[in-house]
């Protein structure tokens, strides 16, 4: 193996400059833990954004992959597969939906949603065609395609890549009284799409109540609520959904990344009947969506979140992060937020120290974390961390900060 500037080098020559990583190149990963070239092992704190809540190369998952990978990977949705039926079937039954349209990313996912809203609007709803609208949140995070980043309110999302999509407004997140005006004065809104915590923008938690209250505002005005879950779903906030901790079943539900375990990109929309049925054989659809392949992968990663308690565990180590955090003594920690393993540090910068200096502090003792924005810091460990581990990583941050 080469060192780790060999790879960083190579990677900025010939690759894209979209991306600003930490300077540590991985190689291996197993369950919480990852090595890199140099053979130093960290504390996986970041969970490649939530897609690998299962731990790393999950042995049952790995085991799904290699076996259907010997079979079959890709047929198109030109014929039927022996393995999308039986994914289908696992998914909406264990969310309580008739139907799941399969993707890729989440970023598909989340143009399938707006696609399947606006199909909805139209031809349910009898909206006038192309005037259908869709409210979703200042500081949103659902993506990065020219429609997504046309809802988002990030300029470096959506700077210097216009024109824009049309057919989105923004309102602010945990804000009932607006959502309330809009929809009382907008006859043409088909949905809301909202991140029941939104993530990307630095792990916000809404008001206690803010989800149902949309829901029953959206279920009064025949709009339907869109919650992108790519990143809160599957366990990560301590419930299987993070819309289940306000008992909300959204009428569209978008997941992705922990739907593999973070070994394909695999993702879906859920609906009922009268929502999926809009889109007809021929008006949506994606080579690799719904391949053999990823759907055996998501059938074991699905499987073992469950019967590994993840989501439980997620719910117990998050409460004791969070205290863990509260009580450490450090000028640098302004507060901590978050539910289940989906948590943050709003970092209060000291001279030239912030949230940058502080992660490459960690990787230096051992754990990787990502800094989301130049103040907060997201800590989002694998779910199947168990209370030791947690411990051993509490104390290095503990002794960063400190
Ligand atoms: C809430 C949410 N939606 C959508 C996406 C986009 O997913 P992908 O990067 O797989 O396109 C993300 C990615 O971070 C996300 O956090």
């Amino acid at each position: 193996m080469k060192p780790s500037s060999f790879y960083i080098e190579r990677e900025n020559c010939f690759g894209a400059h979209n991306y600003h990583p930490l300077p540590v190149v991985l190689c291996e990963g197993n369950g919480i833990y990852l090595k890199d070239v140099e053979g130093k092992k960290y504390f996986d704190f970041l969970s490649a954004y939530s897609a690998v809540n299962q731990g790393h190369c999950h042995p049952r998952i790995i085991a799904g992959l290699v076996n259907q990978a010997q079979k079959l990977t890709l047929t198109s949705r030109a014929f039927y597969n022996n393995v999308l039926g039986e994914f289908e079937e696992l998914v909406t039954k264990m969310f309580g939906y008739d139907k799941i349209l399969p993707m890729n990313t989440g970023a598909e996912a989340v143009e399938t949603a707006i696609k399947l809203c606006r199909k909805w609007a139209y031809k349910v709803k009898g909206i006038t065609e192309n005037s259908a609208t869709i409210v979703v949140c200042n500081n949103n995070f659902h993506g990065r395609t020219i429609s997504i980043v046309s809802m988002s309110s990030d300029p470096d999302s959506y700077g210097g890549f216009g024109p824009f999509t049309p057919g989105f407004i923004k309102i602010d997140y945990n804000n009932i009284a607006q959502l309330e005006e809009l929809l009382l004065t907008n006859p043409n809104i088909a949905g809301f799409l909202v991140e029941p915590i939104q993530g990307e923008a630095g792990v916000f938690v809404p008001d206690e109540g803010y989800l149902h209250k949309a829901f029953d505002l959206c279920k009064n005005h025949n709009v339907l609520f869109i919650a992108d879950e790519v990143q809160t779903g599957l366990g990560r906030t301590g419930k299987m959904l993070a819309c289940d901790h306000e008992n909300v079943h959204p009428d569209i539900l978008i997941l992705g990344k922990a739907l593999s375990g973070g070994v394909l990109p695999v993702s879906g929309v859920l609906a009922n009947n009268d929502i999926m049925l809009t889109i007809l054989p021929g008006e949506h659809g994606s080579t690799f969506g719904g391949n053999p392949l990823a759907c055996k992968v998501a059938i074991e990663a699905l499987s073992v979140l469950v019967d590994e308690n993840m989501a439980e565990n997620a719910e117990i180590r998050g409460m004791q992060f969070r205290d863990a955090i509260s009580n450490i003594k450090s000028e640098f920690i302004n507060l901590v937020r978050g539910k289940g393993l989906l948590n943050a540090i709003v970092v209060e910068p000291q001279g030239d120290i912030n949230a940058w200096q502080i992660c490459l502090r960690l990787k230096e003792h051992g754990l990787l974390a990502k800094p989301t924005h130049e103040h907060i810091i997201r800590f989002a460990p694998p779910l199947i961390i168990n209370k030791d581990e947690m411990d051993s990583a509490l104390n290095i941050i503990s002794s960063v900060l400190e």
